[in-house]
């Protein structure tokens, strides 16, 4: 796992963006695994600004996001597929059919899961899987367990992932109580991983998953063991971690 430090979110932002936008240029049909949440809007519109100098052209990639509310459709502004694309896929030039997330409204859970998992299975799984991370740990929906999940499958959201995400709904009970989420098996597949983590209500998060034990109780703390991880985590993120150096 390679820690990257960034000075504040707008660094971070632009850190990772480099990253992603180095990956689109070396292999320009490059699969991304990609993630919703406040953490990666930054890199997004940093991505869109490039694709509009002409820095970058996405017309050949592939997208695969990590999760989406169950019950949450695209017209629903909730939901991960609407902002995804409103917050980037509506301002590249992307193929939308290349687009894809786990579809929310599909009620037959076992079904939803079971394709999306096909999906990004026969597409050879992902060359850059971009995360952020929850307070608790949770990566995807993934949440703490005793248990590593393995692929796509459907979560009940714990009480304080609930909470957090209230921030984006009018109400706390507005809030979707379950999600499809890819597995932990399934983001491991990802040739590279790259977490983004910004601000201080992450940092005892990204300690554990820095230097605390490899635990389901804190499901990012696998990502040690993947062979080609790199954390952007800002100050704030990571002022917590008593080593800061490559682990
Ligand atoms: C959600 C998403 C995760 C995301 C996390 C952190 O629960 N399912 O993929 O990483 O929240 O979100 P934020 O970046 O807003 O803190």
């Amino acid at each position: 796992m390679k820690v990257l430090k960034a000075s504040n979110y707008d660094d971070m932002s632009r850190k990772v963006a480099n990253i992603i936008s180095a990956q689109v240029i070396l292999k320009p049909d490059a699969r991304l695994g990609l993630a919703t949440g406040t953490t990666p809007i930054g890199a997004y519109k940093q991505l869109i600004n490039w694709y509009e100098k002409g820095d970058i052209d996405f017309s050949e990639v592939s997208t695969y996001n990590l999760d989406e509310y169950r019950g949450l459709g695209k017209d629903d502004p909730q939901s991960y597929r609407y902002f995804m694309d409103h917050t980037f896929f509506d301002h590249i030039n992307i193929d939308k059919a290349r687009t894809h997330v786990p579809d929310g409204t599909n009620p037959d859970a076992a079904a939803a899961c079971a394709a999306y998992d096909k999906l990004v299975k026969s597409a050879g799984y992902t060359d850059l899987q971009l995360l952020g991370i929850g307070r608790n740990g949770h990566i995807g929906f993934n949440e703490p367990s005793d248990v590593f999940s393995k692929g796509t499958h459907c979560v009940d959201l714990t009480p304080s992932t609930i909470e957090a995400n209230a921030r984006l709904f009018d109400k706390a009970e507005d809030v979707p109580r379950q999600a499809y989420t890819m597995g932990v098996q399934t983001i491991m597949h990802a040739e590279m991983i790259l977490v983004a983590a910004s601000g201080a209500d992450k940092a005892e998060a990204v300690r554990n998953m820095i230097e605390g034990p490899v635990t389901p109780e804190c499901p990012a703390s696998i990502l040690q063991l993947h062979t080609n991880c790199v954390v952007v985590a800002d100050d704030k993120a990571l002022s917590q971690c008593t080593s800061m150096a490559s682990v």
